[in-house]
């Protein structure tokens, strides 16, 4: 997909459904690099949420994550039909990701990590709660979620994490990207 392409894409969206998308414009490359920085290309599955036009996505493919190895979780329709022309060998699921779980998508069972590209700003704390113990009963043990967020704060309450028995720690900050960004890895408690 060319730069334009992409940026149309991406206005359409903003345009039809602001919440849901919450950004001015799709992650740089600098994010994209720091929210992918600790997934090995043998990562195992990963599952990416709110790819949007695929910018985390590339990156991973870049360095050398396998496609197939991909579930990629975007509900609006036309970026999901893009995502699926740009990676037809991974499994993409166009579906609200607070109504994901491992009985109804099978896919996602046994996930090694994950990455999630949603706006968590604009969601409440009981959407953060049931994407979180959905995202961590499918993921195998030690795995961990990385997501990002403009600003310091971490998005998701201590209270929702706590009752999820997960902890987030910041692990980087993007000054380079519009608007700057931070990238925080959540895991389980040990
Ligand atoms: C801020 S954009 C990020 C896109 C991309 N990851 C990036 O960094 O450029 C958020 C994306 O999440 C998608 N999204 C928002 N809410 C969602 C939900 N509940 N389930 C699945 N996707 C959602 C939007 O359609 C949009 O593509």
């Amino acid at each position: 997909m060319s730069w334009l392409q992409e940026r149309r894409q991406f206005v359409k969206a903003l345009l039809s459904n602001p919440t849901a998308i919450g950004a001015v414009a799709p992650s740089g490359p600098a994010l994209a690099a720091a929210i992918t920085a600790s997934i090995p290309p043998d990562a195992g599955k990963v599952l990416e949420l709110g790819c949007g036009t695929g910018v985390f996505t590339r990156e991973m493919l870049r360095k050398g994550v396998d496609p197939a190895r991909l579930v990629l979780v975007e509900q609006d329709e036309a970026m999901s039909s893009s995502l699926r022309t740009q990676f037809p060998q991974a499994a993409v699921l166009q579906v609200s990701a607070q109504e994901l779980s491992r009985h109804s998508h099978p896919e996602m069972d046994g996930i090694g990590v994950a990455i999630c590209g949603l706006p968590l700003r604009n969601m409440s704390g009981a959407h953060h709660h049931r994407l979180l113990t959905a995202v961590f009963d499918a993921m195998s043990a030690g795995g961990s979620m990385q997501l990002f967020t403009y600003g310091v704060r971490c998005p998701i309450s201590a209270g929702v994490l706590e009752a999820c028995g997960l902890s987030a720690r910041r692990v980087g900050f993007v000054p380079l990207n519009l608007p700057p960004a931070s990238v925080f890895s959540v895991a389980r408690l040990v």
